[in-house]
């Protein structure tokens, strides 16, 4: 695996390989890699000649100063996640080169996107997450970029961002890898203690437990069940909410736009988010 400092020279090294007629797959993260991240650099080697990772801590979309202090740093580990993944570049900027001084900042009109869900909790956090991808996106330039189910409405937001610069590049969703006992995998997940972490699997056992629930009761019975079973393990419910795939509130009539199911609940300022898609869209 090559890696690269500086943007001027992934993008040059790009630039060459693009004239080659190879096509790139960029996976951006902010390390502390696990399976999850892992996953979707496979799916990216499978699809492309060449796979791009990313590794940055994004200052820009931290809302918790707290939080950006104890994100986990373990660039050694990822390193040799990447390498035994079989990645080809690693892009490890430092601050300076994301934001140079002449970095100009924009606003992005997210809409409803940015006020709902996440955007609520987390102010700024979403034109945190558009400002870094769009300028990942200009010095990694590919032909698909991946992102993680786990981060439902992020997707979105890249999506709608993509869609709002006029971007070229194709957008893939690849599923959330869980634990073997259902607990999405995060990089915020080894912050918890033994009996903590015992207890995040409520967090998945509800979202199972709405699907289940879903076509014989109504949303409201199986929100509130929801919250009383995260807060009975000791845990700060954020929101427990059901919209339609593209994020938009419940028809009451119909469910063709499908239903997926949102959580976001903390402990001790460790704040947990994961979702479930309940029922399909109709295509
Ligand atoms: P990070 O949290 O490191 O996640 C990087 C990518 O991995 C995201 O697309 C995320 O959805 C995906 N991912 C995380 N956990 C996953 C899991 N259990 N299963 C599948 N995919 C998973 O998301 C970010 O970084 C940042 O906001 C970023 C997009 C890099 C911008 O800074």
């Amino acid at each position: 695996m090559i890696i690269f400092k500086k943007a001027a020279d992934i993008h040059n090294f790009l630039a060459t390989k693009i004239k080659e007629n190879q096509s790139i797959g960029f996976v951006p993260t902010m390390g502390a890699l696990h399976e999850g991240h892992i996953s979707l650099i496979y799916k990216s080697k499978a699809a492309n000649s060449l796979t791009v990772c990313s590794i940055f801590v994004n200052p820009t979309q931290f809302n918790n100063p707290l939080d950006f202090e104890k994100y986990p740093i373990t660039i050694e580990s990822d390193i040799a996640m990447l390498e035994e993944a079989g990645c080809d570049l690693l892009f490890l900027p430092s601050t300076d080169e994301i934001y140079p001084k002449d970095f100009i900042k924009i606003n992005y009109e997210l809409g409803h996107l940015e006020t709902i869900l996440e955007g609520k909790y987390r102010p700024g956090h979403f034109q945190g997450v558009c400002m870094v991808v769009e300028r990942l996106l200009r010095i990694i330039t590919c032909n698909i970029l991946y992102l993680g189910q786990k981060d439902y409405q992020q997707c979105m937001v890249i999506e709608k961002m993509i869609s709002l610069r006029n971007m070229n590049v194709q957008l893939v969703i690849a599923p959330t890898i869980r634990e073997v006992d259902g607990l999405a995998m995060s990089s915020r997940n080894r912050r918890l203690s033994k009996e903590e972490r015992q207890n995040a699997i409520v967090i998945f056992n509800s979202l199972m437990n709405m699907k289940s629930k879903i076509t014989n009761n109504s949303i409201e019975e199986i929100i509130t069940e929801a919250n009383k079973m995260i807060s009975e393990k000791g845990f700060e419910v954020d929101y427990v909410e059901l919209v339609d795939c593209q994020l938009n509130p419940l028809e009451k009539t119909n469910h063709k736009n499908g239903i997926v199911a949102l959580i976001a609940s903390s402990i001790n300022n460790i704040r947990l988010i994961d979702n479930m898609t309940l029922i399909n869209p109709v295509k």
